[in-house]
């Protein structure tokens, strides 16, 4: 293997990756446990995260598609993940990787056809996994006939109250209405020329301006997206994720940010917004089957976070406070309890996530000195960073989430222990956050490099005949992170999340549900499953003696001999038969 998982093999112990007795365990029987039967699935599932034009090119264009990901499924379904969470696929400029839909019921020439998307969500069915597609509600394309038409409409028009325009402040409007800015960089406002060519209103973008914001106050908005559910809830989809979750209804008159000394901030987590989500549940609950909310949320507060979770909202949300979190036992257990205490009152199972298209990759995360998360990129990129490192704590890091209680979502490249691609050079960024901020932040490009599947050399697989993919910056030593060469290679992060998907799918005691804490050293986290699961992390160090003998299920890395008996090294997590059932 690479330089990745260096210092992880044979010879420091057990079997790297895999515990005794896997695969013919007779304690852990490979069917679905009926507890979990039960439930609604979303309650327990691992999620794996498409972002369709990095995933598999099946055309030899150089992007990603549908015939691309057709033919992966059966790779997805042998990876044991529940479903799919499929980014934007619909009409799209692509002025933010698909995130500006022009036409909300329609695929994208470069993915694909609406047919063949059907064809997907029924092939994938009959592999058993689930199908969420992303919804994206905040804004639309600045190419959406909607937007087209408001333009074109003029001021004071039906067709501008779908959006948020508004006349400028100062000397003939030049000023923006308002003082929002981006988050892209730059204000949230630009300004149009009227149909005249004279410069005209405003309208707002809290992201790109090719991204205009709808009005959530217009009734046609509310009903045009109705609508959009129903179009892919009647094609069989199992559900949404919800972009900007929280972003969709502003606060009334748009006033300014500073001085605004209230909470929340006058841009989002308005009460109006729930309103949307519990019409949105009734529309969802009218289908047969259980199909699901995830909500994208970056909210710190989790009691404001877990009230789009009421039980006539929405049914899950990514918590981004574990991936925000630095490695260190003390800050990871105050998210895990301060989640739990949040989603409690709810009913509301809690959903882990390490890593996104819109995040530093996991292993380049934890290799570095500063391993938390986020939004200051700029400041964080080219710094050192420790693979081997940082690939042990994301395996750690893996075994942890698949045993916290709820569901979990996997970015695509995750489980090849893919790192970030620093150095692209700046002509080929695409990232509208590398052209907003003027390169200061060189944005989310580096996590979206296109998958290596085999092969020897870049592309690696990645399409057929060695196409050139739109991002052609596969770092050579990912030869040894493709796919086929992690497959059936023991010690291999793909073997081990395959492992440890399969040791979950089956075990009664994981997934939603208790977990106990239990008296640890400060540097180890130590919990317990109901069925005898027990599920140890050492973020310290020292190796931890475990018990002896240790009744293993999997391990993330080697085990070590010490004068005690066998012991956790430092980076390492360890799932346990437990006898003592303290759960
Ligand atoms: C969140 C998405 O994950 C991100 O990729 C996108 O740029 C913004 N929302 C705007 O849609």
């Amino acid at each position: 293997m690479g330089p990745g998982v260096e210092g992880v093999g044979p010879g420091v112990g057990t079997d790297p990756g895999v515990g005794p007795g896997m695969g013919t365990d007779p304690g852990v029987d490979d069917r679905r446990p009926a507890a979990r039967e039960a439930r609604p699935w979303w309650r327990d599932a691992v999620l794996y995260q498409v972002y369709p034009r990095s995933f598999a090119d099946g055309n030899g264009d150089g992007a990603g598609d549908l015939a691309g990901l057709r033919a992966r499924l059966p790779y997805l379904a042998g990876l044991g993940v529940d479903g799919l969470w499929i980014s934007p696929w619909y009409v799209s400029p692509l002025a933010d990787g698909g995130y500006d839909v022009a036409d909300y019921r329609d695929i994208d020439p470069l993915f694909g056809t609406l047919d063949e998307a059907g064809r997907l969500i029924g092939e994938a069915h009959a592999l058993g996994l689930r199908i969420i597609v992303d919804l994206v509600p905040n804004h639309c394309s600045e190419q959406h006939p909607w937007f087209r038409a408001a333009l074109a409409a003029g001021p004071g028009s039906p067709e501008r109250a779908r959006f948020h325009f508004r006349p400028g402040r100062g000397p003939d409007g030049r000023l923006p209405p308002g003082d929002w800015q981006s988050h892209f960089g730059g204000p949230a406002w630009s300004r149009i020329d009227e149909a005249d060519g004279r410069p005209g209103e405003w309208y707002l973008h809290l992201f790109a301006p090719e991204q205009p914001d709808w009005n959530w106050d217009n009734p046609e908005v509310r009903a045009e997206f109705e609508s959009v559910l129903r179009f892919w809830l009647d094609r069989g989809v199992d559900g949404f994720r919800i972009d900007v979750t929280d972003h969709l209804v502003k606060e009334s008159g748009l006033p300014d940010s500073a001085g605004h000394h209230g909470r929340p901030d006058p841009w989002r987590d308005q009460e109006g917004v729930h309103q949307v989500y519990r019409e949105w549940r009734q529309v969802v609950d009218s289908y047969p089957g259980d199909r699901t909310f995830v909500a994208e949320l970056w909210e710190n507060h989790p009691e404001r976070f877990c009230r789009y979770l009421r039980p006539d909202e929405l049914h899950t949300a990514f918590n981004f406070a574990l991936l925000r979190a630095p490695w260190d036992a003390a800050g990871f257990r105050r998210v895990i309890e301060d989640t739990l205490a949040a989603h409690s009152p709810v009913g509301a199972p809690p959903v882990w996530v390490l890593s996104n298209h819109d995040t530093t990759r996991t292993v380049t995360r934890y290799g570095r000195a500063d391993s938390g998360y986020g939004f200051d990129r700029e400041r964080r990129h080219g710094l050192p960073v420790d693979l081997a490192l940082g690939t042990r704590r994301a395996r750690a890091a893996a075994l942890l989430t698949l045993a916290l209680p709820g569901g979990a979502y996997l970015y695509q490249g995750e489980e090849l222990g893919l790192w970030e691609v620093e150095d692209i050079p700046d002509r080929l960024r695409q990232d509208p956050v590398w052209l907003r901020t003027n390169g200061v932040d060189r944005g989310r490009d580096g996590c979206r490099v296109p998958l290596p599947w085999s092969g020897d050399r870049p592309p690696f697989g990645f399409g057929p005949d060695g196409a050139r993919p739109w991002l052609d910056v596969q770092p050579d030593a990912w030869r040894e992170f493709s796919v086929a060469a992690q497959l059936g290679a023991p010690g291999s992060l793909l073997e081990l999340y395959r492992a440890a998907l399969r040791l979950r799918g089956a075990h009664p005691g994981l997934g939603d549900g208790p977990m106990c804490w239990l008296p640890s050293e400060p540097q180890v986290l130590d919990f317990t499953r109901p069925g005898g699961f027990r599920c140890l992390v050492n973020f310290g160090p020292r190796p931890v003696p475990l018990p002896s003998p240790p009744d293993v299920l999997l391990v993330s890395g080697g085990l070590v001999q010490t004068a005690e008996g066998t012991a956790l090294p430092a980076d390492t997590a360890v799932w346990l038969r437990h006898t003592l059932s303290t759960a």
